[in-house]
């Protein structure tokens, strides 16, 4: 179609520009496949970044769920006739960059396993609206059996963004607002006793609270 005039004020379309639902469909798959596949590399860095148990199992089980998904997308692929091919996802590819970002901006422990969480959560809610879409169009596509295996894994995607909450508001973020405090706590402290050691760097081998027991806090 390269003969196509572009209206004014409209973006021309590259010339592998997808023409129908089919090919839009297809190009969506390819995304998504890259998405997951990338994220089967992102997933462990960020189980080995949190301290909290729960937030470490809760990401290596999604990390086996994510690998399953990987395959289900190869299936797919099988079904439309095609050859399995990943395309890159530059949203995904950002929200694991972000990801790495708020490692690196966050003290090891309760603060960084919230920021985990939520970036976690960016991602978990990227992949429900790609299979919220794709799961729409095959079914308008009328692939009844393709609409079934990206249900399953939207599902789970929507399991996996639960479960992070229910991480977060059962003991995480209430330990990271104690760290906060903790903080504030130890800078006072070596604000009025070690006046003479000016450094500035705030927190170094000031006593920890002792004891500090995770889950035992009611708080939300
Ligand atoms: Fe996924
Ligand atoms: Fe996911």
């Amino acid at each position: 179609m390269a003969t196509k005039k572009t209206p004014a004020g409209k973006t021309p379309p590259k010339s592998q520009a997808a023409e129908d639902l089919k090919a839009l469909f297809e190009d969506g798959l390819k995304d998504i496949y890259w998405a997951e596949k990338a994220l089967t590399k992102a997933l462990p860095k960020m189980a080995k970044n949190a301290s909290s148990e729960e937030l470490k199992s809760a990401l290596t089980n999604h990390l086996e769920v994510t690998k399953t998904q990987v395959q289900r997308l190869e299936q797919v692929f099988e079904l439309m006739g095609k050859k399995a091919q990943a395309k890159k996802c530059d949203a995904m590819d950002g929200l694991i960059k972000e990801g790495e970002g708020i490692i690196e901006e966050t003290e090891i422990g309760a603060v960084r396993d919230a920021g985990i969480i939520g970036a976690c959560q960016k991602v978990e809610h990227y992949e429900i609206a790609t299979y919220g879409t794709l799961r729409t169009w095959s079914r308008a596509l009328g692939e009844a059996e393709i609409t079934t295996i990206l249900e399953e894994t939207l599902a789970e995607e929507k399991e996996a963004d639960v479960t992070l909450t229910i991480v977060a508001e059962s003991a995480v973020n209430a330990d990271a607002l104690e760290a906060d405090e903790e903080e504030e706590n130890e800078e006072e402290e070596t604000n009025s006793s070690s006046k003479k050691s000016s450094k500035g760097s705030s927190k170094s081998a000031a006593p920890k609270k002792s004891g500090k027991s995770g889950s035992s806090k009611s708080k939300k």
